[in-house]
């Protein structure tokens, strides 16, 4: 049995955590999502989802892990070894395995520009059909989304992700202070204000059942929550670390970071198309479309792009990697394989997959999957369905087996557990009802049952 590592510190955790839930899901997604699905609505729902759902499952997934001392698959099973608790286990840790090799498609996407705007085409990436051209070109999208991957490997292979933790953490300051300035120079171009207002001002005539349904994905998928990464993050933590206090500091910072991108991302949308509802629905596209028009109407535009898709870079490789990595310790853990050959078995799952994605938009646009592309149909898949179900299944864990007592004594001893009460109805009541609708609404949508 190899020794568990642990984190050297209650610093060294929240800045682990921290560094998952930051990633494209707040850059790339959550600004595209809160356009498409209703500014400011969007923004007070996922909100409300994160203090009470969001918190619950946080501290749920990481006071299981620390109990057990196991990644989900293992935790799930050290409670029970019949079929559900090995399936509740499983969803956990497959997800992660789904969701990289998508992740690793825009990883591509984001090197790609980087790389034009090291060449100095600040104008080229801002002409109003660049994106929808290079996603349609299989071989160039194909190149940049095998160039990401192959990093992902190569640094799993290696086993050197902490060292490029450390890299992206001293880096994630400068990607701050980067973003607190494109979003004040993009919150006062002309016409921005009335981004600003559709963002942050709450109107309930943009709301739609898919408002919560998208909210509640992100939600997920920000924070890292129903993919095992929590489990196995708890499973490192000693006794003292208080873990109310950490996933307090785990959201504040992850919404900070998804708040100061949608300022960069919806204000440009009004400045520069009028807030014109196509652009504003244009889903993943999003960012490739507004941020090089920002970055080419200022000065030190090829500067700012090379800073910003450099940060944003070096965000999306270590999130990808960690992903991977979980990937990879379940295939270590589950069927023994070397950390060679679990690296090489999650590459060519990245590779399979991922080039899918990719050439979804060029030479395998006639695929269609419910009525998505295949990067869509991924990312739907995964959040609106796998995730809920992952989160049902640790909910009815701890409500049907654990008990709830065991979780609160787990989180008491470190400190007090102030919101046991809220902690508790969530979990018994609000939580497995919220996720059902859910489901239900996502898969009655999807086959047009009820348009939402
Ligand atoms: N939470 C990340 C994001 O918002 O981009 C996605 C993610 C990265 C989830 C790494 C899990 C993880 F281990």
């Amino acid at each position: 049995m190899k020794a568990r590592s642990s984190f050297s510190g209650k610093l060294g955790y929240v800045l682990a955590v921290a560094g998952s839930a930051v990633g494209l899901g707040n850059i790339w997604r959550f600004p595209y999502l809160a356009a498409k699905y209703g500014g400011g609505i969007f923004l007070l729902v996922y909100m409300i989802l994160m203090l009470t759902f969001g918190y619950a499952l946080i501290v749920s997934e990481t006071a299981l892990g620390r109990m057990t001392k196991r990644s989900p698959v293992g935790a799930f099973q050290f409670f029970g070894k019949s079929i559900p608790f090995r399936l509740g286990g499983w969803i956990n840790a497959v997800i992660p395995m789904l969701i990289v090799p998508y992740y690793s498609v825009i990883g591509g996407w984001v090197t790609k520009y980087l790389f034009e705007y090291l060449r100095g085409s600040t104008e080229i990436l801002a002409a109003e059909n660049y994106f929808p051209e290079f996603i349609a070109n299989s071989f160039s999208t194909g190149f940049w989304f095998l160039l990401f991957s192959l990093v992902v490997v190569a640094v799993l292979i290696a086993g050197v992700e902490h060292g490029v933790e450390r890299v992206s953490k001293t880096m994630m300051p400068l990607l701050v202070i980067l973003a607190i300035f494109v979003a004040g120079y993009s919150m006062t171009r002309p016409g921005a204000w009335e981004g600003v207002k559709y963002f942050l001002i709450p109107n309930l005539k943009n709301f739609s059942w898919m408002t919560v349904v998208a909210a509640m994905g992100q939600m997920f998928y920000s924070l890292s929550i129903a993919m095992g990464i929590l489990y196995t993050y708890g499973s490192y933590i000693k006794k003292d670390v208080d873990i109310e206090k950490s996933t307090t500091q785990v959201e504040v910072f992850d919404t900070a970071i998804a708040l100061l991108a949608g300022l960069m991302i919806i204000p440009a949308v009004f400045a520069f198309s009028g807030g014109d509802p196509n652009t504003l629905k244009a889903g993943p596209s999003l960012m490739f479309i507004t941020i090089p028009k920002v970055f080419a109407s200022m000065g030190f535009g090829r500067g700012a792009g090379i800073m910003f898709f450099l940060l944003v870079l070096l965000a999306a490789l270590t999130s990808a990697i960690s992903l991977a990595e979980s990937g990879v310790s379940t295939f270590e853990d589950q069927f023994g394989l070397s950390r060679r050959k679990s690296a090489l078995v999650m590459g060519g799952m990245i590779v399979g997959l991922g080039m899918a994605s990719a050439l979804g938009f060029g030479v395998l646009d006639f695929v269609s999957l419910l009525g998505m592309s295949i990067l869509d149909f991924f990312d739907f898949l995964t959040n609106s369905i796998m995730m809920p179900v992952a989160a049902l299944a640790t909910c009815l864990l701890i409500t049907k087996v654990v008990g709830l007592d065991r979780i609160a004594k787990e989180v008491e001893q470190s400190s007090a557990f102030k919101r046991k009460g809220l902690y508790n109805l969530f979990l018994r009541y609000l939580a497995p009802i919220c996720i059902v609708i859910i489901l239900i609404s996502s898969i009655a949508n999807v086959f047009g049952w009820i348009t939402m």
